[in-house]
């Protein structure tokens, strides 16, 4: 049994950056329930699957449940208009069938990670097409083995003050808002057996942009509920800043919120954001841990997840250089094994709440 304290960690992060306290007010550590776990996964990265013994090693001593990191985006599915290529997918595919696990689909629809012929889309008549045929061939290919799809990811753009759009992409310009349940029912006539999510990040800090995006999520749900979309739960990212405070009392009412509508509520792709965290590893580590526990006790005080899920599973390959490399030159360490595959205290964190009951 693991047990992890928020309050060790806080302290040790603390201690470490010589500042008072981080994160919000204390908890008492509360028991892991015994009984069913809730499963771990994680995003699988392409060459150091291909490459990597211990990579695959880890993936099966942590994880229940996996996904292509970028073998399910339109980048990686349709390198011409007229060719999918399923090669990396079914290879995960065919990894998690074989290691006893589960794959979720991420994402049939996002504004992203779109092959560059897809600028000559030029119509609406052209973009629903495309859509349909994309939706038709993924969902019924994995039909009956991935049971999750984030179908619309990222639908809620860069707040104006306090009210946030929908994101621009080719979708919004061609079909209007009208595309994200368009999605949702094209996915639900390929698979009707299949979980459809949609997608959401940073909507769990306090900052100026969570909470017009988290209101902005919440209307869309609405919306889409109220028009009898076959929505069926919600994704939380949980790309986390880690210069910022989880608002605990924010998530903890938008999930209970999901969850009153009958939707389930699903961590997707969890690491922390630590491009401005202190640089000594103990210091930062304790913080990354403390901003994941924050997280997922303020979504467990509403409802348990379907999944813990990260994006990555060791500091060896993340995305997060991409866009928040350290100035310092360090490496970022925002996933739950450190670059040797060696646990670090977002693991413990993670375990626990695997195997804690909602509160
Ligand atoms: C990232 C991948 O990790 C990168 O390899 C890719 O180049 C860009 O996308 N939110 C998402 C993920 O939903 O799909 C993104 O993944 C990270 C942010």
């Amino acid at each position: 049994m693991t047990t992890v304290s928020r309050r060790k960690l806080l302290t040790r992060g603390a201690e470490l950056i010589g500042v008072a306290a981080v994160g919000s007010a204390p908890l008492a550590l509360a028991t892991p329930t015994p009984g069913r776990r809730i499963p771990f996964g994680a995003c699988v990265n392409e060459g150091a699957f291909a490459r990597d013994v211990a990579y695959r090693d880890a993936l099966t001593t942590y994880c229940q449940q996996v996904t292509p990191e970028g073998g399910l985006f339109w980048a990686g599915l349709r390198p011409a208009r007229d060719r999918f290529d399923f090669e990396f997918a079914d290879r995960v595919q065919n990894f998690a069938q074989a290691n006893g696990m589960t794959m979720r689909g991420h994402a049939l629809v996002w504004y992203a990670a779109m092959p560059d012929w897809t600028k000559q889309i030029g119509s609406a008549a052209e973009a629903e097409r495309e859509m349909a045929l994309h939706i038709e061939r993924v969902v019924t290919r994995y039909r009956g083995k991935i049971k999750t799809w984030h179908v619309v990811n990222e639908p809620i753009g860069d707040p104006t003050g306090d009210v946030a759009p929908l994101r621009p992409s080719i979708w919004l310009r061609y079909l209007g808002e009208d595309y994200i349940e368009k999605a949702f029912r094209l996915a639900h006539q390929c698979d009707p057996d299949a979980e459809l999510l949609l997608n959401e990040y940073d909507v769990e800090s306090i900052n100026a942009i969570s909470t017009p995006r988290r209101q902005a999520l919440l209307r869309l749900i609405h919306h889409l509920l109220s028009r009898g979309v076959p929505l069926h739960g919600v994704g939380l990212q949980g790309h986390i800043r880690g210069r910022d405070e989880i608002d605990g009392d924010g998530v903890r009412s938008f999930v209970a919120e999901v969850q009153s509508l009958g939707l389930s509520v699903h961590v997707t792709e969890l690491d922390v954001i630590d491009d401005s965290l202190p640089a000594p590893i103990a210091a930062r580590d304790a913080i990354v841990a403390a901003r994941a526990y924050d997280f997922l006790n303020a979504i467990f005080a509403a409802a348990r997840p379907s999944v813990i899920a990260t994006w990555g599973i060791t500091d060896r390959y993340t995305w997060m250089p991409m866009w928040y490399k350290r100035k310092d030159g360090q490496l970022n360490r925002p996933l739950p094994l450190d670059e040797s595959y060696r646990p670090k205290p977002l693991w413990s964190v993670i375990d626990y709440f695997c195997q804690r009951a909602a509160s």
